[in-house]
């Protein structure tokens, strides 16, 4: 039997300089879509994948994460006092099973793969996932779901993969494909942030990965690549090189890249518009502005 997917990393070390102010004194991963932080989507689609085990890879300044997923019983008896059983239901997805979750530091900004490396005994000899919280990503059936029920077929690592314009290759880890099987593709290669014309294809690495604890064991070797970070995609392609399998998993749903303010508007409007308490408000408000937007054109 292959060993069941029960922990994830969640790198969330990033200063979040995109966003500043707000991130000033706010941790990036706290910032709300909707009324729900970014934190607390890669969560549910962590638990609705089968993850028990939830590690935050974290840096200075990013406290209010742990006290979010803390009991706040000032909070809890004030609304049970007032009979509001509906918002502590809300609160209910914020609290964690007590040794559920752990924080390990990132004492320097040295990348992605530096950052699950720091996570590396918390780990162990298991496979892992690998959650980056600015892919918001909204789907039917959660992106990482998706993703474990292939992995129970195929072992080996997984990423979640989408086609990308070609100009943005160089944006994003890019795959090198040996076979293309529709929904999956075998992986011969990956490069991290290639140039437009040195991309080896336009299927994109989503921040949602399924790994073997041969990663970790890479990583302890692997120099630092593009943007002189170490790179959790080097370590990923040196898999292939030793003969490991590398997947990736073009899955169903929509992404947003919450990491950049346009992705993030626009995931604040789709999460919006996806809420049957907001919808018609929120279409009325948005139908109004084209409206008047077109009528000044
Ligand atoms: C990271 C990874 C990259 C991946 C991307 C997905 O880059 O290094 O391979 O394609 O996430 O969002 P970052 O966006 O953190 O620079």
């Amino acid at each position: 039997m292959r060993n069941k997917v029960t922990k994830a990393i969640f790198p969330v070390a990033g200063l979040g300089t995109r966003f500043l102010p707000a991130t000033k004194s706010v941790p990036k991963e706290i910032m709300t879509l909707v009324d729900r932080p970014l934190i607390q989507y890669a969560i549910d689609e962590a638990r609705a994948a089968g993850i028990k085990e939830f590690i935050f890879v974290t840096s200075r300044g990013k406290g209010a994460l742990e006290d979010y997923f803390d009991h706040a019983p000032t909070l809890e008896q004030e609304l049970r006092k007032k009979g509001k059983n509906d918002l502590l239901e809300v609160l209910k997805n914020t609290n964690m099973e007590s040794g559920a979750i752990a924080y390990i530091r990132q004492h320097k900004a040295l990348g992605l793969g530096h950052a699950v490396w720091c996570a590396r005994r918390l780990i162990g000899d298991e496979p892992f996932a690998v959650i980056l919280p600015d892919d918001v990503i909204a789907a039917e059936k959660p992106c990482l779901q998706q993703m474990v029920e292939a992995y129970e077929e195929t072992g080996g690592n997984m990423v979640a993969a989408m086609e990308v314009p070609p100009e943005k290759a160089s944006s994003y880890g890019m795959l090198d494909i040996a076979e293309d099987m529709g929904n999956m593709v075998d992986v011969k290669g990956m490069v991290e942030k290639p140039e437009t014309s040195k991309s080896p294809s336009n299927l994109a690495v989503i921040g949602r990965y399924i790994l073997s604890p041969h990663v970790l064991k890479n990583l302890n070797k692997i120099k630092s690549g593009s943007g002189g970070e170490i790179q959790l995609t080097d370590a990923i392609a040196a898999e292939i090189e030793q003969n490991r399998k590398v997947y990736g998993y073009r899955f169903s749903g929509q992404r947003f890249d919450c990491g950049s303010k346009s992705g993030f508007l626009q995931a604040t409007v789709s999460f919006g518009l996806a809420r049957e308490d907001l919808r018609d408000d929120l279409s009325a408000y948005l139908r109004d502005i084209m409206s008047v937007d077109a009528a000044a054109q």
